[in-house]
């Protein structure tokens, strides 16, 4: 079959590799009809998730028909239309039974990896890395999923691919982001990022009773996507001063929420800010740029939430924590519980709260990959959400 394999930095070719199998009883084979590029498949592309070896097939948010499944799979079957959520859960252990599935303690089998950085590992992922388990992804003609009992989900007739591949990834990641910003009626929640996943929380901030959204970028096309598509309100930080923007903005309070959709290959606010913290990162003094992660945690009003969509994977210098304390703040993050917000959200996108497929810029072959990637890292032609069709 044909699959999306990374080469190298900022390299991705699309190669002939063997057919998945079935390994285990609760695997099924999928052939893949939609898969999408991420934000956190660029933070791959450009080599800050250590692990990555060449030939790697990439990618976690995808969807397709059932070909073949493992005995014990009885929620899905042959010829169904299914998706399924990028990390892989277990449904029977103690993070898995408390509703945290991204943290499940049985798919990582390099667990042993992650512990050496941060203690525990969490879920293993689709195409993220051998760190993430080591797992072939689906920007694939075919791809096995692990505990598909668990994580298939069949897609209702009424839908299309597009309005349902989302649920696999940034939707239910913006919506995360959003609720766990406690939004109490006609809170002001600031988003950091016009990206898909910034996007997402900025209508999910709506959908959670917001009164007033504000998404910041620097990306023109993005900003304006924003505003049309989820009536929020926007800065433009090559213009702005973001802090006191948001500070005049909201008549010296700060926001209520402000959300990270960003990440750790933030730009700084300024270039010095941005050459610095590059610097750091290059000679490894640091291994993720935090402008964002300050930014958010400086602008929050006393009392408010810092909600972390945005993935970080080491250290970080200066890190405002006196500020945090100061103001009492409270900082949620992590990879989202896709399995806790799949059906809830499928249910909204069936009654038509919300299409998802909004966020598409570009619909594209499977061997457009290569140059999909570039134009995506580098924000050309406003890519914004590109979906591929093997
Ligand atoms: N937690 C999860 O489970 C999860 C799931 C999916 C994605 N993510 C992460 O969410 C983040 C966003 O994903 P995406 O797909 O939207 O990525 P993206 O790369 O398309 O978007 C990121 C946006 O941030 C903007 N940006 C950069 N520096 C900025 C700054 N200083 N201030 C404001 N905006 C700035 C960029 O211009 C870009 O538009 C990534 O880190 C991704 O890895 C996390
Ligand atoms: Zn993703
Ligand atoms: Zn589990």
């Amino acid at each position: 079959m044909k699959a999306v394999c990374w080469r190298g930095r900022a390299s991705v070719e699309v190669e002939t590799v063997p057919d998945p199998r079935i390994l285990n009883p609760r695997d099924v084979i999928l052939r893949v009809t939609s898969t999408a590029i991420c934000g956190s498949d660029l933070h791959l592309y450009d080599n800050f998730i250590p692990t990555m070896m060449k030939g790697d097939i990439l990618g976690h948010e995808f969807m397709g028909e059932v070909v073949e499944a493992g005995p014990e799979v009885r929620n899905v079957k042959t010829g169904d239309r299914v998706l399924v959520p990028f990390h892989i859960s277990c449904g029977r252990c103690f993070s898995c039974s408390n509703q945290q599935w991204s943290l499940c303690d049985n798919t990582n089998p390099n667990a042993k990896l992650v512990e050496k950085i941060a203690g525990y590992s969490g879920a293993g992922i689709f195409g993220y890395s051998h760190l993430y388990g080591g797992y072939a992804g689906g920007q694939a003609e075919y791809v096995r999923v692990p505990m598909a009992d668990v994580g298939a989900l069949k897609v209702p007739e009424s839908l299309t691919d597009e309005q349902a591949l989302f649920l696999t990834d940034i939707f239910p990641t913006g919506y995360m982001a959003a609720d766990n910003c406690e939004i109490r009626p006609g809170d002001t929640v600031a988003v950091w990022g016009a990206g898909p996943v910034g996007l997402f929380a900025a209508k999910s901030a709506w959908l959670l009773g917001a009164g007033r959204v504000i998404v910041i970028d620097s990306v023109a096309g993005r900003l304006r996507k924003a505003e049309r598509d989820c009536k929020a309100e926007t800065i433009d930080r090559r213009e702005k001063d973001v802090l006191n923007t948001l500070d005049e903005m909201t008549a010296g309070r700060g926001p209520d929420s402000c959300i990270d959709a960003v990440g750790l290959e933030a730009h700084g606010a300024t270039v010095v800010d941005h050459v610095l913290d590059r610097g750091m990162q290059m000679v490894g003094m640091q291994s993720d740029r935090p402008p964002v992660l300050r930014e958010t945690i400086l602008a929050c009003r006393k009392g408010g939430v810092v909600s972390i969509p945005g993935v970080y994977g080491g250290l970080v210098d200066k890190f405002p924590i006196g500020s945090a304390f100061a103001k009492a703040l409270t900082l949620k993050m992590g990879q989202t519980h896709v399995h806790r917000y799949l059906r809830p959200l499928l249910a909204r996108v069936e009654k038509g709260e919300i299409d998802p497929s909004f966020v598409i810029s570009h619909r594209l072959r499977l061997a457009d990959a290569p140059s999909a990637y570039r134009n995506f890292r580098d924000r050309k032609d406003e890519y914004i959400k590109c979906v591929l069709k093997p």
